[in-house]
């Protein structure tokens, strides 16, 4: 049985996601692809935005909605191109955060599930 999500926030807390979002977002500005869709004033606002709303979504204070209200992620992504090849360097991306993170299996394997199908949901063009 895999881990439930809200059981995620639980067990790697603030610190979990903190680390795990940094890695992340470490990798984006010099990446060919994804590092010129991203605002390059807001690096800070962005690595943020994403935090809040994993933290949210796994089971911790729900700051998001708050400041953000409801997520709408496609709609948010709208403006952004995703092709496969966009989803697919964002999973590796978020892939080499969880490794180097280490965040312990159980809660990592949820998190990956989340991340591959919310990536996939996601693609908004062909190509
Ligand atoms: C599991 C997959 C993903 C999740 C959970 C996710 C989540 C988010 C969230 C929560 C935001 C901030 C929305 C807001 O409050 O304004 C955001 C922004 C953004 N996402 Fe994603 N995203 C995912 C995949 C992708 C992919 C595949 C791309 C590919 C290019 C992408 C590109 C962006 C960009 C450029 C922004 C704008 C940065 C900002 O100003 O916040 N995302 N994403």
């Amino acid at each position: 049985m895999p881990l439930p999500e809200n059981e995620v926030f639980p067990l790697i807390g603030e610190a979990g996601f903190e680390h795990l979002v940094a890695a992340f977002y470490r990798q984006i500005p010099t990446d060919d692809l994804l590092g010129p869709l991203y605002p390059p004033s807001d690096f800070a606002g962005a690595e943020k935005r994403l935090r809040d709303f994993l933290i949210y979504r796994f089971g911790g204070p729900d700051r998001y909605l708050h400041e953000r209200g409801s997520p709408h992620l496609r709609m948010r992504h709208a403006p952004f191109a995703i092709p496969q090849a966009a989803r697919d360097r964002w999973m590796l991306l978020m892939n080499n955060a969880l490794e180097e993170v280490r965040i312990p299996l159980e809660p990592a394997a949820t998190l990956r599930n989340f991340f591959e199908d919310a990536a996939t949901f996601l693609i908004n063009r062909r190509g």
